[in-house]
């Protein structure tokens, strides 16, 4: 690792306003959280702690891959775990680690779009603006990304550190050569 990018403090505080954020928007309406496995799990955790107990709040998971164990994005997104409840008539917020090219979130509004769930938003703790490929929607953002490989509090590099409590810059030379595209 070169160097913590955000720390666990700054991570808990965006958390925290992005649940604050979601909770005025659905005031007494219950949602939906919808985690994307793998790199969502400790935001999900955290998130749906921090938002008030008076918000009814159910939780659920997918699983998508769009890298494999390549560095870079194929740009190609597998469903490998579909929602266990039906999302129709609920309200549904995506959750994500991080929006590098955009193509997986696009893919989870398109595939969830059909659906007709209630609504359909989407929060992301880390945004990566610098490759996107698509101009999907982000509703509740939490910080924006250094252009640079982050890792940890679920983004992992080849399933690694994906359990560190705060975001780090990973050492160039473990990836050398190989461009700064983030597999999340
Ligand atoms: C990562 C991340 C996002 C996606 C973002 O998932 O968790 O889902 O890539 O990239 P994009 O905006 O360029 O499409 P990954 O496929 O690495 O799986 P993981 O969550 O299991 O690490």
């Amino acid at each position: 690792m070169e160097a913590i990018v955000f720390s666990a403090e700054e991570i808990a505080l965006t958390v925290a306003r992005l649940a604050r954020e979601i909770a005025n928007d659905f005031t007494s309406r219950p949602v939906l959280l919808l985690g994307v496995l793998k790199g969502a799990l400790f935001l999900m955790a955290d998130l749906a702690r921090a938002l008030p107990p008076d918000l009814e709040t159910a939780i659920d998971f997918l699983a998508v891959s769009s890298y494999g164990n390549s560095h870079r994005s194929s740009g190609e997104v597998r469903l490998l775990k579909d929602t266990s409840e039906s999302v129709e008539g609920k309200h549904v917020v995506i959750v994500e680690d991080i929006v590098d090219n955009g193509l997986t979130l696009q893919y989870l509004h398109d595939l969830l779009g059909r659906r007709n769930p209630a609504s359909l938003s989407s929060c992301v703790l880390l945004d990566k603006p610098y490759r996107r490929r698509t101009d999907v929607r982000i509703d509740y953002r939490g910080l924006v990304a250094p252009d640079t490989f982050i890792v940890g509090y679920g983004l992992d590099y080849q399933e690694k550190f994906r359990s560190l409590p705060y975001l780090a810059k990973l050492r160039s030379r473990v990836f050398e050569d190989q461009g700064t595209g983030q597999i999340g």
